[in-house]
């Protein structure tokens, strides 16, 4: 594996390999879990190099979010992407990735800033913005994206479309704990209680999936069974449950294999998203 900073060495490297072979992308923020892991792991099954990128990006979190103690495992990371077997890891830092006076990607007006965006209004300003640098740094003939972060995944969707990169955006299923905790890097900050409390996510998500395999598709009963059953958690605070299809678009009757249910919640202080594609 070749750790690289420079994003001219990076390019120059990408830009020898020829142009029959595929060229895989997985970005990320580090603090690599298994989720990661499977995002490296379909890549390099369905491409001859992958290229992983280690970038705490400032741009996408909002004032007194935790940028400052966003966790950080370097060698860990490395050693996981080298028996991972990918080929090429680029660490690059903040003033090689921005000037000052930038030229600043928008995310649209209502896809957004609805949820996620509407909780942390400007994060995915500054998630396109470097996700479409990394972007033209790699060319990547794939990039990987998991399935967690729904609405991300929608938007860069959206980016690829509207800008029309040349870019096929992997969908990858969400990766769970055994007691089906959904995996994220912020999971470190969950006490041992918040921890247990954390599992109730997953449950609603599951008795949400189980009414929609009996045909229940009413989103407003699905969400208040869901509300319901949260409840009696008095230190899980709701911040959304909705239902949306695969356009993320608000749908009052579930569409079955179109659909996503998506939830977040604060357990104290750490805010936790999951989602179920149904
Ligand atoms: O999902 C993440 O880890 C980040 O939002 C991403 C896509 C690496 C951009 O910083």
């Amino acid at each position: 594996m070749i750790i690289l900073n420079r994003i001219d060495t990076l390019k120059n490297e990408l830009r020898q390999i020829t142009k029959d072979k595929k060229i895989a992308f997985v970005p990320t923020m580090g603090a690599l879990h298994e989720g990661h892991l499977s995002l490296i792991s379909k890549a390099k099954k369905e491409n001859d190099i992958v290229v992983v990128s280690i970038f705490i990006n400032p741009t996408q979190f909002l004032q007194g979010e935790d940028l400052d103690t966003y966790p950080k495992k370097e060698q860990a990371d490395a050693k996981l992407c080298e028996l991972c077997g990918v080929d090429y890891l680029f660490l690059p830092n903040k003033e090689m990735m921005y000037e000052k006076d930038e030229i600043l990607i928008k995310a649209p007006k209502t896809k957004g800033f609805i949820l996620e965006g509407e909780k942390r209004p400007g994060h995915f300003d500054g998630m396109l913005q470097i996700v479409l640098k990394l972007f033209n740094i790699v060319n990547p003939t794939n990039a990987y994206f998991g399935k967690k972060d729904a609405q991300q995944l929608s938007l860069i969707n959206q980016m690829v479309k509207n800008f029309y990169l040349d870019i096929n955006i992997v969908a990858c299923e969400i990766v769970r704990e055994n007691d089906g905790l959904a995996m994220s890097s912020r999971n470190v900050y969950l006490d041992k209680h918040q921890r247990e409390l954390a599992l109730n996510i997953s449950r609603s998500l599951n008795f949400a999936a189980k009414a929609v395999g009996a045909n229940k598709t009413n989103s407003t009963l699905i969400i208040k069974e869901m509300e319901d059953f949260l409840s009696q958690y008095t230190e899980i605070k709701i911040e959304y449950i909705t239902i949306v299809n695969r356009e993320f678009e608000q749908i009052n009757t579930i569409e079955i294999k179109n659909s996503i249910i998506l939830i977040a919640v604060k357990i104290g202080n750490i805010r936790l998203i999951d989602n179920i594609w149904v």
